[in-house]
């Protein structure tokens, strides 16, 4: 049997050169190397041929199977460098990439971080309470009269079941000094609501940083020191802290703390940040009385108390005019603060 080996070599090569998809190259190949294919067809005549010409036609054979094969893989490699080329063609790596939008800190938990970071420094562990809270961890064992104007339904959110939208975070000191024996140091910031009439600088929801300290001797020296070294490390070494006396049920004697810093606008202007005083023993024995234990003597354990306002703190540091903005969730208003 006479095969041209050479004119199958030739047909086989442009077969394959002229395929121009991957589609086209595996018919290609089923063409010459598929079960049905030539030279498959070929090697099963190899029984038929006269012995002595079985070697020659084999090895010429094979070699035809090679060079298609390897004809068939390169052109493989070439449509597959095509398409990557094609695909790269339609990239602009000067394009500026997409920059992954990775979400800022809101001002208040910017403030509210670094406010609990200094306190920490200071041993204060942070405390929680609920929002929504009873009467008498909100108002009765802080000392707070039933005829207190803050108990009037036309200043707090009231639920039908008497539960209440706490109206100060000073709340969760009395839920802590009732699971807590002394000595006890805590923080607790959160939410605070009452029902003020809204404008620039009241929101029916604001925040408050409240803080507690227990311990045998404490004196209001301890109040000052403490919170002076917590707004100078908030606000620079400049700031300067006034305790004007003032009235809250819960503490005796009681303060409002003034502060003036260059960071906060007007150097000479004092703002009120809050409010603080040294924990009134009439609370010390309510919770006693809650505990049905004495584990708050007042003979024996100390304390003082103070509460925060953060919303303030914040329009101060950043320059929001308006309390409302705090809560509007206008991102081109808090892009504005990202760090
Ligand atoms: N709870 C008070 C308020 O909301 C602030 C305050 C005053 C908290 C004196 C205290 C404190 O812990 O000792 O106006």
């Amino acid at each position: 049997m006479s095969v041209d080996f050479e004119a199958l070599a030739v047909e086989a090569e442009s077969a394959v050169s002229t395929a121009s998809d991957f589609a086209q190259l595996d018919a290609v190949r089923v063409r010459f190397l598929g079960k049905k294919g030539t030279i498959t067809t070929l090697a099963e005549t190899i029984r038929s041929l006269p012995t002595e010409e079985r070697p020659l036609f084999g090895q010429r054979l094979n070699a035809l199977r090679q060079a298609v094969t390897a004809a068939i893989e390169n052109r493989k490699a070439f449509l597959e460098a095509e398409t990557d080329a094609a695909a790269f063609a339609a990239l602009d790596v000067s394009l500026p990439g997409n920059i992954p939008n990775v979400g800022t800190l809101h001002p208040l938990t910017q403030i509210l971080d670094r406010a609990v970071c200094i306190c920490r420094r200071l041993g204060f562990a942070l405390a929680t309470g609920p929002c929504v809270e009873t009467e008498f961890h909100c108002f009765d064992a802080l000392n707070t009269p039933a005829d207190h104007p803050a108990r009037n339904e036309q200043d707090t959110f009231y639920f039908h079941n008497g539960r209440l939208l706490r109206t100060h975070t000073s709340s969760v000191q009395v839920r802590v000094m009732e699971k807590n024996n002394p000595p006890l140091r805590i923080i607790a910031p959160g939410p605070a609501f009452r029902r003020d009439e809204i404008d620039a600088t009241h929101s029916a929801q604001f925040h408050q940083l409240e803080g507690l300290y227990v311990n045998r001797k404490v004196s209001v020296a301890d109040l000052k020191g403490t919170l002076d070294f917590f707004f100078r490390e908030l606000l620079g070494t400049g700031a300067e802290l006034r305790f004007r006396p003032h009235f809250f049920p819960f503490t005796e004697p009681s303060f409002e703390i003034d502060v003036r810093a260059s960071g906060l606008g007007d150097r000479e202007r004092w703002l009120e940040m809050g409010g603080c005083g040294m924990v009134d023993p009439a609370v010390f024995d309510a919770i006693n009385k809650s505990r049905s234990d004495q584990a708050f003597d007042p003979e024996e354990w100390s304390g003082f108390a103070f509460g925060i306002g953060l919303d303030r703190l914040a329009m101060v540091l950043f320059g929001i005019p308006d309390i409302r903005f705090l809560a509007a969730n206008d991102l081109r208003m808090l892009r504005q603060f990202a760090v």
